[in-house]
């Protein structure tokens, strides 16, 4: 049996060595300023109160507690007032720089992180369509935690069906087919919500060539999930 105050070393060594927070590395690679979105799951906490904004190149180290879960996204084209007042042009919350619980307006690319289940489970989705390339990337110094996500800028050749274009008429965001079309196909709902109904398209398969290790419909391979234990992460935009 550990003493009392064995049991408060115990305590306090595990919290200096940081197992009971982790830390998000959020950095902008992007040759433009975005405004990070960050939408915690029911209950948890709201870090940064749900947005920050980056310049290129910037990083922002983010704490979450022991167990967080939550979703991350990139906006671009933003323009907010110093009171963080105003609308981006892509992923947009609807509500401002400081998303405080809301989501991002589809298309955007997402990474999901679950912490502590008991092991992390992460992934980047695609299944609300692409506007930037991100990607998590575990501070893992035995290398058995994997990178996923997206590096390539999968605007550039989206399928025809898919474009969103701006008003210079550029390519700003790339759509999912189920946000596109929303059928029960495309979005594996309705006959179409089992695995064996619901297979690749031509669509979610150019997604999934350009960008192997994400989500690119809604029962795209389990593996695309992927785990880790006591990491901290990087979350790449760019
Ligand atoms: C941010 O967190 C990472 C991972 O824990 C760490 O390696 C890095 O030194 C931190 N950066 C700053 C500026 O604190």
């Amino acid at each position: 049996m550990y003493t009392a105050l064995f049991q408060e070393i115990l305590h306090f060594g595990i919290f200096i060595a940081g197992v009971d927070a982790i830390v998000f590395t959020l950095q902008n690679r992007c040759d433009k300023t975005i405004c990070p979105g960050i939408q915690a799951s029911g209950g948890q906490p709201q870090l940064m109160e749900g947005g920050l904004e980056l310049k290129p190149l910037q990083s922002r180290n983010l704490t979450a507690p022991k167990g967080w879960s939550g979703r991350f996204w990139g906006r671009s084209g933003c323009k907010f007032n110093v009171y963080g007042e105003g609308t981006c042009a892509t992923g947009d919350c609807g509500i401002g720089l400081y998303c405080n619980g809301a989501g991002g307006e589809p298309p955007a690319s997402e990474a999901e992180i679950t912490l502590d289940s008991p092991v992390d489970f992460y992934d980047v989705s695609l299944l609300d369509g692409f506007n930037m390339p991100i990607s998590v990337v575990p501070y893992d110094d035995s290398g058995v935690c994997p990178t996923v996500g997206c590096d390539t800028d999968l605007n550039q050749h989206c399928p025809t069906n898919l474009i969103v274009r701006g008003d210079r008429g550029e390519i700003v965001v790339c759509k999912s087919a189920c946000t596109a079309f929303q059928t029960p196909e495309y979005c594996c709902t309705g006959q179409f919500q089992n695995p064996n109904r619901c297979k690749p398209t031509k669509y979610s398969q150019y997604f999934k060539r350009a960008c192997p290790s994400t989500f690119t419909y809604a029962f795209d391979d389990p593996s695309s999930t992927v785990t880790c234990r006591d990491s901290d992460y990087l979350i790449m935009f760019c």
